[in-house]
Formats: C-alpha cells, sequence, structure tokens
C-alpha cells in the first residue's frame, strides 16, 4: 500500500468517484447511445475558427483570455441577458464545481431530486459537504416544491430540467415558485434545454437566487470541447469567477465555442433532427411494448414490457454493438436511457430489440 494514501482526507477515501458512461476506445465500432453527445458534428463555423488558430502557432505562447470575454459576449448575446451575468467552465461540471466551492463550507448542506444528475453529491462529497437527497415525485406521482422542512440549512438546491434521465422539464412557474420558497440559491442545470420547449434563462435578470447553466455539449456536438456557460445575478457571477481557475478554457475551446453559439441555424437544424428521431424512436419501442417517458431531451428513457428485464435488454443491446445506460439504481433499474442518435441508428435500436422479441 502507497503510505501517501494515509494522507488523503478520509472523505475522499471513503467517497466513490463518478462513473461516466462508457467511452470506447478511438475506432472501436459500436452504436453509442450511452452519453448522450449529438448525433451530428459542431457546426462548420467550428472546426473554421479552431483552424484559423492552428494556423498561427504562435498564439499559443501566450495564456487565453483569462474570463472568456469574447465567449462570455457570444453567449450573452444568445442567452439575451448582460455579459457580466454569464460565466464560462471546462463544461457545466467545471460550473458545478465551481458553484459547490463557492457558496458550501465544510458540513453545510446541498439538495436536489433523485433521481437526477448523480454528479452533484460527489462534488459535495470533495467539498466534505452533505447531501439531502429528495424523491423526485410526491406520495401520488405528483411533483411538488419542497417545503421549509425539506430545505432546512440546506445552501443550494440542484434542479435538473428537463430531468435526467426521465426526460420531462418543470416550468417556469415551477421554478420561480422554489425559488421564490427557497432561502438559498437553486442551480437549474440545463444541458438538455435546446431541445425542450420551455427554459428557465427568462428567469435570470428577475430572480437574485437563480443560476442557470448550459452546455455545448449536447445540442452543439461539441463534448469533445468542454464548454458550459452560466448565468446568473452579475454579482453572484462575480464571486464564481474568484474560485474558478484563472484560465479554465484553453484557447481552441474560447473560439470554437463562439462560432458554434453564432451558428444559430445549425442549432436549430441539430434540435429538429433530434426531436423528429426522438419521435421515431419512441414511436416504434411503444410499438413494441415499451413504455416510453415523454422527452424533451436527447434521450428517452423506456421501460421494456413484461416478460424483459431491462438490464438484460441493454446487455443483448450491448453484443449487438449499441451502447446504452443502464442505471443499478433501484429508481432507475426498470428502465433504460437511450440516446437519440441518427436515423439510421435508431432504426439498428428497433431492429435489434424486435430480433430480441421475434427471436428471428
Ligand atoms: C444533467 C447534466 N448536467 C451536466 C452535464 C455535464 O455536461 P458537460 O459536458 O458540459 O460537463 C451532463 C452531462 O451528461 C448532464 O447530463
Amino acid at each position: 500500500m502507497c503510505p501517501g494514501v494515509d494522507f488523503v482526507r478520509p472523505r475522499v477515501r471513503e467517497m466513490s468517484g463518478y462513473v461516466p458512461g462508457r467511452q470506447p476506445a478511438p475506432g472501436v465500432k459500436v452504436i453509442k447511445l450511452n452519453t448522450n453527445e449529438s448525433p451530428l458534428p459542431p457546426s462548420p463555423a467550428v472546426a473554421e475558427a479552431i483552424g484559423g488558430l492552428l494556423e498561427n502557432p504562435d498564439l499559443f505562447r501566450r495564456y487565453p483570455s483569462p474570463a472568456s470575454s469574447s465567449l462570455r459576449a457570444a453567449a450573452a448575446a444568445a442567452f439575451g441577458c448582460r455579459p457580466e451575468e454569464v460565466i464560462a467552465g471546462n463544461g457545466s461540471d467545471e460550473l458545478l464545481r465551481i458553484i459547490v466551492d463557492t457558496f458550501v463550507e465544510t458540513g453545510e448542506e446541498i439538495a436536489y431530486f433523485h433521481p437526477s444528475y448523480s454528479l452533484y453529491p460527489v462534488l459535495a462529497a470533495i467539498r466534505g459537504a452533505e447531501s439531502r437527497a429528495l424523491p423526485l415525485f410526491a406520495d401520488r406521482g405528483e411533483l411538488y416544491i419542497p417545503d421549509e422542512e425539506q430545505l432546512a440549512g440546506v445552501k443550494l438546491f440542484f434542479l435538473t430540467s428537463p430531468n435526467a434521465p426521465l426526460g420531462f422539464s418543470f416550468d417556469n412557474g415551477y421554478i420561480r415558485r422554489l425559488a421564490e420558497s427557497f432561502s438559498g440559491v437553486v442551480v437549474v442545470d440545463e444541458a438538455y434545454a435546446d431541445f425542450a420547449e420551455t427554459n428557465a434563462l427568462p428567469l435570470v435578470g428577475e430572480l437574485d437566487n437563480l443560476i442557470v447553466l448550459r452546455t455545448l455539449s449536447k445540442s452543439y456536438g461539441l463534448a469533445g470541447l468542454r464548454v458550459g456557460l452560466g448565468a446568473g445575478p452579475a454579482e453572484i457571477i462575480a464571486e464564481l469567477d474568484k474560485v474558478r481557475d484563472s484560465y479554465n478554457l484553453d484557447a481552441l475551446a474560447q473560439a470554437g465555442a463562439v462560432a458554434a453559439l453564432e451558428d444559430r441555424a445549425y442549432l436549430e437544424k441539430t434540435v429538429a433532427l433530434v426531436r423528429e428521431e426522438r419521435e421515431y424512436l419512441a414511436q416504434g419501442l411503444k410499438e413494441l411494448g415499451f413504455t416510453v417517458e415523454p422527452s424533451q431531451t436527447n434521450f428517452i428513457f423506456t421501460i421494456p414490457p413484461a416478460g424483459m428485464v431491462a438490464e438484460r435488454v441493454y446487455l443483448d443491446l450491448e453484443k449487438a454493438g449499441i451502447l446504452v445506460r443502464w442505471f443499478a439504481d433501484p429508481a432507475l433499474e426498470h428502465g433504460l436511457r437511450i440516446t437519440i442518435g441518427t436515423h439510421l441508428e435508431m432504426a439498428a435500436v428497433l431492429a435489434a430489440i424486435r430480433k430480441m422479441i421475434n427471436g428471428d
């Protein structure tokens, strides 16, 4: 045993790290529908912008813009807010970490609904904070606003909207009531909001305890570039800025992200394709007897019919070269999360499941 490990903080030694979905090695041929990436490459403007930088490598001697200034301006234009109300992160995962580190002292608490994004408790544990997981639905299966007692002492509430992995959105009436009744800060994690019919950006500027997070990993096809964005009150953004690394986004990511944000037509094309294929997959699965949760995202959560076991379907799809996500969590183990891919990929999923059912 390495003696240095004894010096690791006990909280870190005891915790399990976040487990991302599998990323097969480059060149391995699979249909990859397990981490909600885009079926399309990013806008061609991204490669052009990055290519422009690569032609002049002398630029890389210099540090990039510490505040990602052009990116904040482009994001503010896209979000309809002011640049000082925007922060950029190395993926929205980094912004989540910055938020926890900014607001939560050791021993304090964060809260979130379960099921939602399983990174929140991991970030809290790293910070030495506690996590409170509240059930997503009340007794009769309806949404509810957590009451004072449920949120007593909680500093941050993470609301994943649209919910992952179930796929439905919280409307702005709900989010406003949650923020107004909560004495801490609400973080609306909108990783999938570009695919949805509603989003909380209009509430930025209205509520002083709300932060909205976006990512370029899904709708912009830029998971590999690692760019997340946050919008919230300028005073909160200024505090988050103190906590992030001085140069948290490299020059390539900043240039590529600006180009992506400015190509609105390309985003609209991607969203339209995903919505169309989402409908195609959902219909096909329903015809095969699956239950499909209504989705506002680029994935669907689906439950196999009686006689089929979700974990088995996941493993059989894997054997057929199709990676989807199955969660060994009592709240989710009855279903599968399938990322929306191209038409051919969706047809391949349906054909593989049809084969499992018919045995031919
Ligand atoms: C709900 C949610 N939030 C945040 C993220 C992280 O996104 P990023 O790639 O920007 O770190 C994900 C990624 O899957 C997600 O599902």
